[in-house]
């Protein structure tokens, strides 16, 4: 495995290479916007990274990591609107700077490119391979979404239907990506399962940490609003676990708060943030994430790589736990 800097300047390029300046400008103006905000672009990493463990030259995998990058976007685009998010990366969200209408038709436009892009893998037997794991993939996001949704407005949300959820909108993406990279360097559909294995639990662990920043973040830092969550009664681990740890009066004052239209966002953070601090959830919400972790490396145990590789995509792991963004 390289150095993961190379995998990014790599896809930087790929991205600048690729951006939209077709007609009309007010449909690809939001999707090179959102590109071009930056992030992580841990999918299309994982995509190159999956390509390289298996000695194959990670450029055939570009337009895949791309791909999934432009999904990934797609899917933040719709999410914000769903969420009603006012930042993205630390800049307002697409719908906040274009309107709503555009943020739709322009998420739908990526949606479409990313299946352009998929289709220009070379090979026609791995992009056979990876059409269906593609579909099943974006599939599960919709129903994933669906469910987050579904979930604000009830209160009887149990932990396992939280991590089921965020399997779905958030694990399994992070799951094909590392998948598909591995098919197209030619792993054997056995290896490619255990790392896509590797990959849900990871992203479970990782959308854990997301909730965790999103109302223990730093708001210089994050990106995204602090408490946005809360405002709009996300069922996230925090919630659930707090009303298990809670005493009647703190239970009572959650479940008020949950189910009462915000007035003040501000003290509705406030209010929910000091019944988390009050009961440590936090603390337990971070044991879970690294139950997670440690079942992501299980996974990798009988995967024939070397154990220099599988330490290095390790520590890369465990590096992206401690993540501020
Ligand atoms: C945000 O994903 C959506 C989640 C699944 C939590 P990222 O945290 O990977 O966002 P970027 O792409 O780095 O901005
Ligand atoms: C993201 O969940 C899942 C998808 C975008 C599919 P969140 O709603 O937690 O993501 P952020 O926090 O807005 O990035
Ligand atoms: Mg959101
Ligand atoms: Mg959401
Ligand atoms: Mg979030």
């Amino acid at each position: 495995m390289r150095n993961v800097e190379i995998y990014h300047r790599l896809f930087d390029k790929y991205l600048s290479e690729n951006a939209f300046h077709q007609a009309p400008q007010e449909l690809y103006e939001p999707v090179n916007y959102i590109l071009n905000l930056g992030g992580k672009r841990l999918r299309p990493l994982l995509v190159l990274m999956g390509t390289d463990l298996f000695d194959a030259p990670i450029e055939k995998a570009l337009p895949a990591a791309f791909a999934v990058e432009v999904f990934h976007n797609f899917t933040l685009l719709h999410d914000d609107i769903m969420d009603e998010a006012p930042l993205r990366r630390g800049k307002p969200t697409v719908h906040a700077r274009y309107g709503v209408n555009t943020g739709i038709l322009s998420g739908d436009v990526m949606l479409i490119l990313a299946y352009q892009y998929l289709s220009q893998i070379e090979s026609p037997d791995v992009r056979l391979k990876l059409m269906p794991i593609f579909n099943k993939m974006a599939i599960e996001v919709c129903e994933g979404q669906q469910y987050d949704m579904n979930f604000e407005r009830r209160n009887d949300v149990t932990i396992e239907a939280y991590i089921q959820m965020i399997a779905l909108k958030t694990a399994v993406l992070i799951a094909a990506a590392f998948q598909m990279g591995a098919l197209i360097g030619g792993a054997s559909e056995e290896d490619s399962l255990k790392l896509y294995t590797f990959g849900r639990n990871l992203g479970i662990a990782f959308q854990i940490q997301d909730d965790i920043l999103d109302t223990f973040g730093d708001p210089e830092k994050f990106g995204k609003k602090v408490g946005g969550d809360i405002v709009q009664n996300k069922k996230t681990y925090l919630v659930l676990k707090t009303y298990q740890l809670a005493n009647e009066a703190q239970h009572a004052d959650l479940q008020h708060l949950m189910n009462t239209p915000t007035e003040n966002e501000n003290e509705k953070i406030a209010a929910v943030k000091s019944i988390f601090q009050a009961v440590n959830v936090r603390g337990h919400a971070e044991t879970l994430m690294y139950d997670f972790l440690k079942k992501s490396f299980d996974a990798l145990e009988s995967i024939p790589l070397s154990s220099a590789r599988k330490n290095s995509l390790k520590d890369w792991a465990n590096d992206l736990m401690i993540r501020q963004v």
